[in-house]
């Protein structure tokens, strides 16, 4: 059995007062909460206050990006080196890095390298968006994606702890009129990714690799998900940004 694992991706969003004030207020409403990893990714400026403050509670910490070096002149950049000092998980290739800041499969698979090389635990993400769905693309897309994320870290051991994210650019960020994929087209593709693992990794490495679903994920469709065993877990955006939302979204996973 894997331990289910939900990670809240705050994105651009809460200065560090703000993101001081929802850790506090999360740490006592998720106390409870046992046999689950529970994660928050906070912009840059807040790891290493809220480091402090996550201290013997059951809630890690994790970045949304790192550079693919550990130092050197790249004005603008952290690298995983930097955040290991803070965090045990890094968000990478999620869509709006892949979309916005022109990132490639050959640069994440740098990054993934590197994370893992300063035993960061990559949280990779990969999936289509609607115009490959609607070419019927969603297997050769995520497969691909993998294939090239993976592919510069030789030591597959090192990828035990590794979390993969599917997230279905079409369904991210539509919270106001909800895109959500179906559970069942979403176990689909989180089936042929587990798949794909076992085919790459030695089964032992793969079978311990968590899978998840992401995209518009909140309290009222999160239920819809949990029912469904091949789903190891969450990536959060906007829901993860309001304490009550965020805390019925962990409780519900808890129940199952
Ligand atoms: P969303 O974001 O839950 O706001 O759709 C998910 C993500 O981008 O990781």
């Amino acid at each position: 059995m894997r331990k289910k694992i939900v990670i809240g991706n705050w994105k651009m969003n809460k200065t560090v007062k703000e993101a001081i004030l929802l850790i506090e207020q999360l740490k006592p409403n998720l106390r409870d909460i046992e046999d689950m990893d529970i994660v928050v990714c906070p912009p840059y400026v807040s790891l290493a206050s809220l480091h402090h403050l996550i201290v013997g509670s059951n809630i890690k910490l994790g970045a949304q990006n790192i550079h693919w070096e550990n130092e050197g002149a790249y004005t603008g950049e952290v690298s995983s080196k930097m955040i290991s000092d803070f965090c045990e998980y890094v968000i990478l290739g999620h869509s709006e890095r892949r979309e916005h800041f022109s990132e490639t499969d050959e640069i994440i698979a740098k990054k993934v390298k590197i994370a893992v090389e300063n035993n960061i635990v990559p949280i990779i993400c990969v999936g289509e968006t609607k115009e490959q769905r609607d070419k019927g693309l969603i297997e050769g897309t995520v497969e691909k994606q993998l294939e090239k994320n993976l592919s510069l870290v030789t030591n597959h051991s090192s990828l035990t702890t590794l979390v993969i994210a599917y997230e279905p650019v079409w369904a991210i960020s539509t919270s106001k009129v909800p895109q959500v994929c179906k559970p069942k087209d979403a176990v689909e593709v989180i089936s042929y990714i587990r798949g794909i693992i076992e085919d790459r990794l030695k089964k032992d490495v793969a079978d311990s690799v968590r899978i998840l679903y992401g995209g518009s994920v909140d309290s009222d469709n999160v239920g819809n998900f949990t029912k469904e065993e091949e789903i190891d877990g969450f990536l959060v955006g906007g829901a993860s940004l309001k304490l009550e939302e965020f805390v019925r979204i962990v409780k519900k996973i808890g129940e199952k």
